[in-house]
């Protein structure tokens, strides 16, 4: 069996700490003991082209937004990353949300990690499990919220060995259930 994990970084900023977090967790699920062979990407939505959402915008229009889907439609797990922006999600964790649907997400199972400079992440992880919902992702109960993100990471990674641990069992469920739900 084959379980294949893509995290979605909705960061724009160079040295992000939310990017950092989830590449911790797909060095994670590739260390994994579990039966299946477990697959792992990053999509890092710096690096994608992805014009604002528009319904109308002609599909030749669309940058790379047709790979970015084919990613995470293929995909039995999903780890989202966000910054906390104002209390919720950022612009651009929801502007690729925007572009997905039911296609991507039915029956996939999702990770959440929220990522804030200041003390409180908890509206931002419930946001973010609501639209979830919205295109019938299912999220699993673990989630992970990091504040005071600067004193949590150095340019390698995460220094913080909780946050470290955290990060691990949210990876160690969302490979679980993506087992449990048929890989
Ligand atoms: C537009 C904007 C809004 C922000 N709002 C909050 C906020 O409400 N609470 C908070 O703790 N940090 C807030 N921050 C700080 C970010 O959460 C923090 O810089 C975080 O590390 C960004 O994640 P990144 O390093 O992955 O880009 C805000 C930053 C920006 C740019």
């Amino acid at each position: 069996m084959s379980t294949r994990v893509v995290a979605v970084s909705g960061s724009q900023r160079a040295g992000s700490y939310t990017r950092r977090a989830l590449e911790h967790v797909l060095r994670t699920a590739e260390t994994l003991e579990v039966d299946a062979d477990v697959h792992t990407e990053l999509l890092d939505l710096r690096t994608v082209d992805l014009p604002l959402y528009d319904p109308d915008r002609p599909a030749a229009d669309r940058g790379d937004a047709d790979d970015a889907l084919r990613l995470v439609r293929r995909a039995d797990a999903v780890v989202l990353g966000s910054p906390v922006y104002h209390s919720s999600y950022s612009s651009t964790f929801k502007n690729f949300h925007d572009y997905c649907g039911f296609d991507e997400y039915d029956a996939t199972v999702v990770g959440l990690v929220a990522v804030a400079g200041g003390g409180s992440y908890g509206s931002t992880l419930e946001h973010m499990r609501s639209t979830v919902r919205g295109v019938h992702g299912v999220v699993v109960p673990r989630q992970v919220g990091i504040r005071n993100a600067r004193e949590k990471f150095d340019t390698e990674g995460v220094v913080d060995a909780g946050i470290r641990d955290r990060l691990d069992e949210l990876t160690a469920q969302v490979v679980d259930y993506a087992g449990r739900f048929g890989g």
